[in-house]
């Protein structure tokens, strides 16, 4: 689908609340799925990859219902058994036959949930898209591997043929600062023989951890090191906070925007994923924090967002990058509306996300008069540039691309297209509506 965006001549005012948290999400089903009772989750993301990993968990026999369209009502016995499988012809032993399970485009489904499988008396097999396809699995194919798992894989990417086997404890060193592959080991520890403790460079986001706490398992964080002692999660009413990374294209919007100013509500913050908050207010911009709370275990807060026409550009690298990995496509555009160089560096696994966002980006921004550079773990980019529109960008099927050519459109001389805006859906449905709402 291709969506045209024209510059706005007024400022963006009002007032919207924040769709749910997708990394929450995701974890509030497959957590609730092996927690023992029922509970409820309320505020569940509307995006195709949360319901990835739903449609993954009904498949695998776990009771799971909607009250309305956001309210999930979840019901387990602690162990997913494949007596419950309701498949006609059910991989009754290891070995036997594999059940197919599809992580559709969602790189948090497959390695997540491959944690889990891993552990598990049964084989199965995690399948994806083209791009989840293309999406390097080595980083928790080799943990797993320390710990006992027997998983087949095409060179490192999927799909991944999981043989279920009983996993014993490790010690792992991760090179890399990642949630996605922390939570995998963390979620195949729970049901490992012994500890089992995990530490990475940098702290990446720990909504893994802090809801592990939360549905009582027994998980102990000492620094950027976390150990998980085998144990059986309780379940409770889960409140899934909105999402900073949803957020973010509102924050950008507001800052560059002429003549906006308007309050983000219900909004996670959690220190762990609020780098976009340290940037901007490293660059000078204008926002503030209201009604700071604490919902189900997670910082939340209301953000109120103005315009500022003086901004100014600033390094972001080291421990920041975990803390806005996701919204490094949309830092990008706020940069270009600020003076002076900002510099991205050490994020070269921006190259392996839904698309090689270090390339994409600075393809499509350049065609719209962004001066940006592609380093090779990063981006430079040379601010306060007027842009001129007047292209087609591509979306390369990744929906915080299209969702930041978006907002970039915003404050083009010239009308923009963007190919493949459809991929918003992944993460974001809502994402013009509100738009709409405030303009
Ligand atoms: C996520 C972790 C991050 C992030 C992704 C969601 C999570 O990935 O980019 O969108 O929910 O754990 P990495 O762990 O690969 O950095």
């Amino acid at each position: 689908m291709l969506k045209t965006v024209k510059k706005l001549n007024k400022g963006l005012k009002g007032e919207i609340t924040i769709p749910a948290d997708k990394s929450i999400s995701h974890r509030a089903v497959m957590f609730s799925s092996i927690a023992r009772g029922e509970c409820i989750v309320r505020n569940f993301s509307s995006g195709a990859d949360c319901h990835s990993t739903l449609n993954l968990f009904k498949q695998l026999g776990v009771d799971i219902s909607f009250i309305d369209d956001k309210t999930l009502r979840i019901k387990s016995n602690g162990v997913l058994t494949l007596d419950s499988i309701p498949l006609p012809n059910p991989p009754r032993r290891r070995g036997y036959e594999s059940l197919i399970c599809d992580c559709g485009n969602s790189g948090t489904t497959m390695r997540l949930v491959s944690g889990i499988l891993a552990g598990e008396n049964f084989d199965s097999t995690l399948i994806g898209d083209e791009s989840l396809s293309k999406r390097p699995m080595k980083r928790v194919i080799e943990p797993l591997t320390l710990m006992g798992a027997d998983i087949t894989s095409v060179d490192g990417h999927a799909p991944l043929t999981i043989r279920g086997q009983k996993l014993h404890g490790i010690n792992y060193n991760s090179k890399l600062a990642s949630a996605q592959v922390k939570s995998c080991i963390l979620l195949a520890g729970l049901n490992a023989e012994g500890k089992t403790s995990f530490s990475e460079p940098y702290i990446s986001r720990d909504h893994t951890e802090r809801l592990f706490n939360y549905l009582e398992a027994d998980i102990k964080t000492e620094g950027t090191k976390v150990t998980i002692t085998p144990s059986q999660m309780v379940a409770k009413d889960i409140d899934v906070v909105g999402d900073i990374s949803s957020a973010a294209f509102f924050i950008v919007a507001g800052l560059i925007v002429e003549g906006s100013d308007f309050v983000i509500k219900n909004t996670g913050v959690n220190p762990t994923r609020s780098g976009i908050l340290d940037v901007v207010k490293r660059m000078g911009g204008g926002i503030e924090i209201l009604n700071e709370r604490i919902v189900s275990g997670e910082p939340c807060a209301d953000i109120r967002v103005q315009y500022n026409d003086s901004l100014k550009g600033c390094v972001i690298e080291g421990k920041d990058i975990p803390r806005l990995i996701d919204e490094l496509p949309v830092i990008a555009v706020l940069a270009s509306q600020a003076e002076g160089n900002t510099v991205v560096r050490n994020a070269e696994d921006l190259r392996n996300k839904e698309s090689d966002r270090i390339k994409c980006l600075v393809n499509e921004l350049t065609k719209i008069g962004v001066n940006i550079e592609e380093t090779r773990d990063g981006f430079i980019v040379r601010g306060k540039k007027e842009l001129s529109g007047g292209a087609e960008l591509e979306s390369y099927h990744d929906h915080r691309l299209a969702m930041s050519f978006y907002i970039a459109g915003l404050v083009c001389g010239n009308e923009i297209a963007i190919n493949g805006f459809e991929w918003t859906n992944i993460s974001f449905p809502e994402f013009e509506t509100l738009i709409n709402l405030l303009g």
